[in-house]
């Protein structure tokens, strides 16, 4: 499996024939190295409907005819712009063909009327990822410890999401084999320094930390 970092909250995965795409957020986004014409997915996944995570949704859904995974509110708005949507809602899974699609909690705003940010436990092909999208650190992450998450990919930046110490604590309850910080670095608002996050998780707990620069891939 290959994960590429797009920049900020922004994640390529690709498993076998399977393309995956986490909130891609790349026009305007300063540290994107990709195109939104460049990136043909069969699958989007989006966890709340803030412009940094919306991004570029509805331009390569239609191009590459995406299949978007999100929560029922914004999968009503998406629907009405001609994507092909795949609604849930948190704590319902779906099964599909590269495996399977959880809706897990996420405390943020949505960024629409009557909705709620999601995170998203994909299996694919039998390889666990956690996507946290925006959120606060929450006891519940302990349920995750149960799924065996191989990758979690996690916000580190603070002000709007949680910060380094509470991604550590994440970490504590979650139990994966990898992190990935995220959503850090792209404005000068959210500045940390992902390898000092990296000495904290790898001194307390059995976890690997991936910096990952935007453009660059982890291959599980
Ligand atoms: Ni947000
Ligand atoms: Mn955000």
């Amino acid at each position: 499996m290959e994960i590429e970092f797009l920049g900020h909250a922004g994640f390529l995965v690709s498993e076998k024939e399977h393309s995956l795409v986490f909130d891609p957020f790349l026009s305007g986004n300063p540290l994107a190295m990709r195109k939104p014409e460049e990136i043909k997915p069969r699958y989007i996944f989006v966890s709340h409907a803030h412009p940094d995570h919306l991004g570029d949704t509805v331009l390569i859904g239609k191009k590459a005819n995406s299949v978007v995974y999100t929560t029922f509110e914004l999968a009503e708005q998406l629907g009405k712009e001609g994507l092909d949507v795949r609604p849930g809602h948190l704590g319902g899974k779906q099964l599909t063909d590269f495996g399977s699609v959880k809706l897990f909690l996420a405390f943020h705003g949505s960024g629409i009327p009557g909705g709620h940010a999601c995170g998203f436990v994909v299996d694919v092909c039998g390889k666990k990822i956690y996507f946290a999208g925006d959120t606060a650190l929450f006891q519940d992450m302990n349920q995750l410890s149960k799924e065996q998450i191989d990758v979690a990919l996690l916000p580190i930046g603070d002000l709007f999401t949680m910060g380094p110490e509470d991604a550590l604590e994440a970490v504590k309850l979650i139990k994966p084999k990898y992190v990935i910080p995220m959503h850090f670095n792209t404005l000068p608002l959210i500045k940390q320094d992902p390898f000092q996050f990296q000495r904290m998780v790898e001194s307390e707990t059995e976890t690997k930390v991936i910096v990952l620069d935007p453009g660059k891939t982890f291959t599980l």
